[in-house]
């Protein structure tokens, strides 16, 4: 079963090389916060490796679609590979600089944002197959030589990436601030008012004042989210700037949850490994249900686009003018069969 979360994500490589790639609306968890809220401190986390761009101001500026590959060989070597990009980086300070070239390329240097993604994939025997899209953070202040609409042009990128109906959002708020300013969780009643796909996460936790705690939200007595909410303890910016490790952050914040007076009998549900977990199982059975609708949809597709080939006529026209025509076809047409065995195997659980 693991692997339809791979089979959905070389479906999402197809459809990024042709035009409309929004067409399958294919299962995916989106990431949403403020800026400084912890976003990317968080997918640091769960991938286990220093490599999203740091800095001051919108870093994020153009939509990183993140896939995560289980290696089964506990021993093997993490390595990344871009769409963009005929090549395998083993060093992920190679795959950061990468990040920002290719968001200089379409999004200039300072200024604004690019809707286009940037593809990447990480294999790694630490991650659970997962498919992440990380966006540029919700801001206020554009600076530099941004655009004055920026927040709202961010805002409106946010919003088309969560309306749709198979995003899980990921909402991230700072634990030191008051819940009802958090700007993810705004954005995200607005598009799921019920609550029924939005995962809260909270961040800083051990930046709260003394004396308080956020037990009431963790246990979902606080605000109403189906998913629930998830506490982490990311690095600090101190922690960052005297390199700690990775394993070094996730044990502290081991140690955080399972010492904390608060959080000690709650601490199971807590943390970066319980949080990718949950992403796994979430994205995992989103898919399932999905599946039938996806079929469908992949059907339609295939014979609209052997509808436009058919135009072509003679089949090396076909071959000389639509780049990538036939085969991308031929992709669909696989994954559609996939998809039927995927569906055969696992009916039992949809209906
Ligand atoms: P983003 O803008 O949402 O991607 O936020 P970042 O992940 O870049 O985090 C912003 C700042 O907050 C960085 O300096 C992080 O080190 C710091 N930070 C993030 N999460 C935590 C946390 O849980 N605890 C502490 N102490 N600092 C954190
Ligand atoms: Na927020
Ligand atoms: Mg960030």
């Amino acid at each position: 079963m693991e692997n339809l979360i791979e089979l959905t994500n070389k479906i999402q490589d197809v459809f990024s090389t042709i035009s409309s790639s929004d067409a399958l609306d294919l299962p995916q968890i989106v990431v949403v916060g403020s800026q400084s809220a912890g976003k990317s401190s968080v997918l640091e986390n769960i991938v286990q490796r220093d490599f999203l761009p740091r800095g001051s101001g919108i870093v994020t500026r153009r939509p990183l679609v993140l896939q995560l590959i289980t290696l089964r060989d506990p021993a093997a070597q993490d390595y990344a590979e871009f769409l963009h990009l005929d090549k395998t980086i083993y060093d992920f300070a190679e795959v950061r600089a990468e990040i920002e070239k290719e968001t200089a390329r379409l999004a200039g240097q300072n200024k604004g944002i690019s809707r286009m993604p940037i593809h990447l994939k990480i294999y790694s025997p630490k991650v659970l197959s997962l498919t992440l899209v990380d966006l540029p953070g919700l801001t206020k202040i554009p600076i530099g030589d941004q655009p004055t609409d920026i927040e709202k042009q961010i805002r409106s990128l946010v919003v088309d990436y969560i309306s749709k109906p198979n995003s899980i959002i990921l909402a991230i708020t700072p634990a030191n601030i008051d819940l009802v300013n958090s700007d993810s969780l705004k954005l995200a009643r607005q598009v799921d008012p019920e609550g029924k796909r939005t995962l809260g996460v909270l961040t800083k936790l051990d930046l709260m004042d003394a004396g308080t705690n956020a037990l009431d939200i963790l246990t979902g007595r606080a605000y109403p989210l189906r998913l629930g909410f998830v506490g982490t303890v990311n690095r600090s910016q101190q922690d960052i700037l005297t390199n700690k490790a990775m394993k070094d952050a996730l044990k502290a914040e081991e140690d955080f949850f399972n010492q904390h007076p608060a959080y000690r009998r709650i601490s199971i549900r807590c943390g970066t490994d319980f949080l990718s977990k949950q992403l796994n199982s979430l994205l995992l059975n989103h898919i399932k249900e999905k599946l039938p609708e996806m079929r469908s949809k992949l059907n339609a597709l295939i014979h609209s686009t052997e509808q436009e080939l058919q135009q072509y006529g003679d089949p090396a026209m076909v071959a000389a003018n639509v780049q990538g025509g036939p085969l991308v076809l031929r992709l669909l047409t696989n994954f559609s069969s996939e998809f039927v065995s995927a569906i055969d195997g696992t009916s039992p659980n949809i209906s």
